[in-house]
């Protein structure tokens, strides 16, 4: 055992240690570690009596506070589905005209309304509704079926070409594939619907125009309307505004005329519950409002 002595400049005891002529100061601990260590100690000790803690085989000292996160969570989703509950049974009740006044029940619709629809319809539609190649720009205020709620909701309901009973039925027929025009017709009606969305054509596609029109009266109007902007009753788009499903372009215009068209919409009946129907067609009604 090495002999402790005295270090003669911080006049501080040494251990007696010594590596190579350096001896160690016999330092004590910092009062301030010893009083934390005291301090969290006492608070270990408390905490253990207030809280749950120590496992005992099958159960657990519960703590004098009798706190569980167990009961806390039930308790917390309770209380959300009652809230949940009582705005939703008022949607379930209320006319469309009646929910869209209410601006806190409208607050619900967006809310609620983006979580269905980001689950059920954006991988058709895109997040925002703004639809892509084939699906429906749902922002765009330019309706196949009609942009009220009412209609709206109708649609999502049944589906358009679904398979549900009384599904919406869309049939652009295949005028070019099946013979009914004449490859001259379908060019030249094809540039009179670019005409009519005041697209830029070229000269050849200018010189079509007249024809088309004629072409269109007779085998178009029908259904797209004599001036081309569509039908609610038929699914029918218009024809003349920037919104196109397939495309405006010279190709997919000649696409749409040449093999027909006939989009898939699913029905959500029996996979929605009414309510979620008709919040998600107040939603839907608000994208196209929210655009800036
Ligand atoms: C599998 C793809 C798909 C899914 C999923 C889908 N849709 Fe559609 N939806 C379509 C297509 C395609 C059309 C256009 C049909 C046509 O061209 O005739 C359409 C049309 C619509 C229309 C009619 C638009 C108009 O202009 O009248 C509404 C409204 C609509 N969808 C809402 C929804 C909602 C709400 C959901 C989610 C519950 C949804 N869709 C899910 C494919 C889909
Ligand atoms: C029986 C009714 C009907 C007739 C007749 C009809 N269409 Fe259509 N057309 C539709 C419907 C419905 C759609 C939408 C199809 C879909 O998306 O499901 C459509 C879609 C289109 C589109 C695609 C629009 C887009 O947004 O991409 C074009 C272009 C078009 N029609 C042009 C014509 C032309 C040109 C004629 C005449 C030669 C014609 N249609 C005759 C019902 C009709």
């Amino acid at each position: 055992m090495a002999e402790a002595t005295r270090d003669p400049v911080t006049g501080r005891e040494t251990t007696g240690h010594e590596w190579n002529g350096i001896e160690e100061l016999d330092t004590p601990i910092p009062r301030v570690v010893l009083f934390f260590l005291a301090a969290t100690t006492l608070f270990a000790i408390g905490y253990w009596l207030l809280m749950p803690a120590w496992p005992l085989g099958w159960t657990y000292t519960k703590g004098l506070l009798g706190n569980d996160q167990r009961e806390i969570v039930t308790r917390q989703v309770q209380d959300a589905a009652a809230e949940r509950a009582s705005w939703t049974s008022r949607i379930a009740k209320a006319s469309f005209a009646e929910i869209a006044a209410d601006p806190a029940l409208m607050r619900h619709v967006r809310d609620t309304g983006r979580t269905l629809f980001a689950d059920n319809c954006a991988v058709c539609h895109g997040t925002e509704g703004k639809g892509g190649p084939g699906f429906p720009n749902l922002a765009a205020g330019s309706w196949l079926w009609g942009g009220t709620p009412e209609a709206i909701a109708e649609t999502i309901r049944v589906g358009i070409n679904s398979t549900a009973k009384d599904t919406r039925t869309a049939q652009m027929m295949a005028f070019g594939r099946d013979g009914v025009l004449q490859r001259e017709q379908v060019l030249a009606v094809v540039s009179y619907v670019r005409s009519l969305s005041g697209q830029k054509l070229t000269e050849t596609e200018q010189a079509r125009v007249p024809a088309g029109k004629e072409v269109f009266a007779a085998n178009c109007a029908a259904c797209h309307g004599p001036e081309g902007k569509g039908m609610h009753d038929l699914g029918a788009p218009d024809l003349t505004d920037a919104h196109w499903i397939y495309g405006g372009d010279e190709q997919s215009v000649l696409n749409s005329v040449h093999g027909g068209r006939q989009g898939h919409m699913p029905s959500w009946e029996g996979r929605l519950s009414p309510t979620d129907i008709k919040l998600l067609a107040l939603y839907v009604g608000t994208l196209s409002g929210d655009r800036k």
